[in-house]
């Protein structure tokens, strides 16, 4: 059975991207596999400097995650920060992690291109990243597209270890849904918690019917045919909500003119809304029984401790250390 695992680094409320990216197929891949889906806090601390959000965002993200159907009976859940080994293996990884390939990673030329402070957590990100994932014998990686660059990088680390100190690690494959691996944001770019163009998952019903009623669109009349329906933004992630069936329709509505804009947004709101309505009740739930939640994350970190005890005293092991 493949071993499966994602993480989600709390700087942030969790919006589609993150579920459709992310989230949707770990869960889908739950029941076949053996799975293990944590919270990445040790990576939030490049992004986030406060203590209080920090833990805020962490336990947000454990009721998101458990809303939307982890199931602690079937996957393993955790804080990173409970496992930390996470950060020994970083430094064994990282003392044969060239710096070139540091030096080549989208995310960290992005955000200091963006003028973020270049620390070295920031830099070694993509070294933290390849220690959750090597230190538990992972097979396949369910991730986003932003994140191909991060697990191409962790088999290369892998391999390297490999071959310098023997036979240590899993090499392990990233999983990216074709259709939904670039979920795109109010503005059409990206998805992201750092450009401000999310939709949350979960969130107040006013605020996000206002954001989605505001994407902006251009000033062609409802009556006017048009032909590039297909690459409208509202279409786009009616997609992801509506029955294909009913999104087809607004599509064909739309490219023969007739469909405004406005109705167009109504009905991609309501989808949404209706979407995770069962989530969203299901979250009201764990959020009044707190302790059940923090009950699953102690025990997801027993159990995945357990695992990377072994893998770390096997990474000791061949590299001479005690
Ligand atoms: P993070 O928290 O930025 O994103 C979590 C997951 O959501 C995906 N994602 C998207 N997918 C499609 N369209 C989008 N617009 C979109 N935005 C985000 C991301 O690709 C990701 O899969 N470094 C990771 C967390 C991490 C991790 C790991 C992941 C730490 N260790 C080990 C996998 C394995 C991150 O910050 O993701």
């Amino acid at each position: 059975m493949p071993r499966i695992l994602t993480g989600i680094t709390p700087s942030g409320t969790l919006h589609i991207g993150n579920y459709f990216g992310a989230m949707r197929p770990a869960i889908e891949l739950q029941a076949g596999g053996d799975a293990y889906y944590f919270i990445a806090d040790y990576h939030s601390m490049t992004a986030l400097t406060d203590a209080k959000e920090r833990r805020a965002f962490t336990q947000g993200i454990a009721l998101d995650w458990l809303a939307c159907g982890l199931d602690p009976a079937k996957a393993v859940f955790w804080r990173q920060s409970d496992i930390p080994e996470v950060c020994e293996l970083m430094w064994l990884i990282g003392s044969l992690t060239p710096m070139g390939l540091l030096e080549r990673a989208h995310s960290y030329k992005d955000k200091t291109a963006k003028g973020i402070e270049a620390n070295f957590g920031l830099f070694a990100y993509p070294v933290l990243m390849a220690a959750d994932i090597l230190l538990f014998d992972t097979n396949v990686v369910p991730v986003g597209k932003d994140q191909k660059q991060h697990l191409e990088m962790t088999r290369d680390i892998a391999i390297k270890f490999n071959h310098t100190y023997g036979e240590t690690f899993v090499v392990p494959e990233e999983r990216i849904s074709e259709t939904l691996a670039v979920i795109p944001g109010l503005d059409g770019q990206k998805m992201s918690k750092s450009y401000g163009n999310t939709i949350e998952i979960f969130g107040d019903e006013k605020a996000l019917r206002k954001k989605i009623m505001g994407i902006v669109m251009d000033s062609r009349t409802p009556q006017e045919p048009k032909p590039d329906a297909d690459k409208n933004l509202a279409v786009q992630l009616l997609k992801l909500f509506a029955p294909a069936d009913v999104a087809a329709d607004f599509e064909n509505r739309l490219r023969a003119g007739g469909l405004g804009y406005g109705d167009l947004k109504k009905a991609l709101f309501e989808h949404y809304w209706n979407f995770f309505a069962p989530y969203r009740a299901k979250r009201a739930e764990l959020a009044a029984n707190l302790d059940y939640v923090d009950k699953v994350l102690r025990e997801g970190a027993d159990r995945a401790r357990a695992v990377a005890a072994k893998t770390m005293a096997r990474a000791r092991q061949n590299c001479g250390l005690r």
